[in-house]
């Protein structure tokens, strides 16, 4: 009776799992192949976990009371298998992760799109980050943006990175995008932005005492409305909001200086 209670349970556990594990629609090109990854795995996890689960609860009730209890005999079939059923799943899970590591747009370096030419359609957009904060500079303009990080969405983006100071990470969760940043050497991250909306970058790598604030939002527009927003850009002129090396970066790094300098700054 309590068996079948227990397993009831472990059933409704398991079934809540899988209901709010769910991922919602991705966002980007790279955030879809990060969350099949991760779907993939759990339908391998979930019936491994359910197995286990249910021969301890079978031994526990099983062997409760057990007052003679007897040492196991050697079943080298049995060994063998589980080794080798272990085996299998280790390399099932490796590959699949070596195959999204490796997709152009979570890996493009290593994926080689940087020689094959597969980069050369995507847009470029040109970010250099510093203590604390970015300047994203558009292709074939002379647009800049600080505070924001403007994309058209179901475009190809490389990101080419350059940091003015220190280590910075460029950090876009809902995008499936992380990449370090190196002073004196070009980093460059990829993606397509699948689903227009806000959404938020962060710096992930502590890079002094401003850090907690290295952060920008990202807006991804439809492709008429990211032209007509460069258009008004290029227009009027207010383009340049910040310079890197300018005012604003020699604030104190003191947090209230620092945040009036970036409110001050125009949007
Ligand atoms: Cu830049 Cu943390």
């Amino acid at each position: 009776m309590r068996l079948s209670r227990a397993l009831s349970w472990l059933c409704v556990l398991t079934l809540g799992v899988v209901v709010f594990s769910t991922p919602a629609a991705a966002q980007s090109v790279n955030r879809a192949a990060i969350d099949e990854l991760n779907e993939q795995l759990l339908y391998v996890a979930l019936p491994l976990t359910l197995f286990v689960e249910l021969m301890l609860v079978y031994a526990i009730y099983r062997f409760h009371n057990n007052d003679d209890p007897k040492p196991t005999i050697d079943d080298p079939a049995l060994e063998v298998t589980w080794t080798a059923a272990t085996g299998a799943i280790l390399v099932f899970v490796g590959v699949s992760g070596f195959f999204v590591l490796a997709n152009p747009y979570i890996s493009p370096a290593a994926a080689g799109a940087t020689d094959s030419g597969e980069m050369a359609n995507d847009m470029e957009v040109d970010v250099l980050t510093y203590q604390w904060g970015y300047e994203f500079s558009y292709p074939n303009s002379n647009v800049t943006t600080s505070e924001t990080l403007y994309l058209p969405n179901n475009t190809d983006v490389t990101f080419r990175l350059r940091s003015s100071d220190v280590i910075h990470s460029f950090y876009i969760p809902d995008f499936g995008v992380k990449q370090d940043i190196f002073p004196g050497q070009e980093t460059v991250a990829r993606t397509q932005p699948t689903e227009t909306g806000t959404y938020r970058l962060y710096c992930a790598e502590l890079c002094g005492s401003g850090h907690a604030r290295m952060q920008a939002d990202v807006v991804v527009l439809n492709q008429s409305e990211y032209d007509s927003w460069l258009d008004e850009q290029r227009g009027s002129g207010a383009n340049n909001t910040t310079t890197p090396d300018g005012v604003n970066n020699t604030t104190t790094p003191d947090g209230a200086n620092a945040t009036a300098a970036s409110v001050a700054r125009p949007a």
